[in-house]
């Protein structure tokens, strides 16, 4: 993995709003990430959070134009563009919807992916490179990241599986080759790495009932201190 100067890494912060939580979720397809991000956010509801579950890339009006250009496309994106769109679709996000509804506290915001895939999707199975990707977003309110990131982690095998089974049409990442799927993996690996304070690894092979328990602990960690 190649070095990164610490101050960098160190530059990416929590947005600080008194009493309210930014959270995302990564992983492969098919690590079940929708289905917790539904317990949780019912758990926090019942927690009294007002609670609001954003994707990536979409999220708003102009975010939803990219997220369908970059899924749909049909000619072969240079990964330079690839990921300057994420990273547009990211930024308004957080100008439009994040940083507004963060202001108001006991908000919990869930975020369905966010800066690691970039890191992973990008910067290692696209070669661009994590320092390259981590540059891009060093300015606001890109340099804003999540006070926890749950990576529910699958083997490539389980991922495959669970896509046959779901039976959906393939869009533009998920009809990759298994090359592209291995280095995904490494790349949130690199993610952990750099991250291992903000990022919890889950083991999302386990049923999941025993997932969103593991998930729960980390939450509650974060909530009671
Ligand atoms: P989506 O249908 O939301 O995938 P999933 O259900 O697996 O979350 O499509 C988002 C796709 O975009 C997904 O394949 C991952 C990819 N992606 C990137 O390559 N880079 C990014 O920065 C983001 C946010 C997503």
């Amino acid at each position: 993995m190649e070095e990164i100067n610490q101050d960098l890494i160190n530059s990416f912060r929590a947005p600080a709003f008194p009493g309210s939580f930014f959270l995302s979720f990564e992983g492969i397809e098919g690590a079940g990430k929708s289905t917790q991000i539904v317990k949780i956010k019912e758990f926090l509801e019942s927690k009294n959070f007002r609670v609001l579950v954003l994707r990536e890339p979409g999220g708003t009006p102009f975010g939803e134009k990219l997220r369908s250009a970059i899924l749909n496309t049909k000619t072969a994106l240079h990964p330079v563009a690839e990921a300057h769109l994420f990273a547009a679709s990211r930024a308004q996000l957080l100008e439009e919807v994040t940083l507004r509804e963060l202001s108001i506290p006991n908000t919990v915001i869930i975020c369905d992916r966010y800066i690691d895939s970039t890191l992973a999707y990008q910067g290692t199975a696209r070669k661009l490179g994590l320092k390259t990707i981590l540059d891009m977003h060093n300015c606001f309110p890109l340099n804003l990241v999540p006070h926890l990131t749950f990576y529910l982690k699958i083997s490539i095998e389980t991922s495959q599986e669970r896509q046959k089974m779901r039976n959906a049409p393939k869009d533009y990442f998920e009809s990759q080759g298994l090359d592209f799927y291995k280095s995904l993996v490494e790349g949130y690996e690199n993610s952990y790495k750099l991250f291992p304070k903000r990022i919890k690894l889950i083991d999302a092979e386990k049923n999941s009932d025993e997932v969103y328990e593991s998930i729960l602990k980390e939450l509650m960690n974060l909530l009671e201190n």
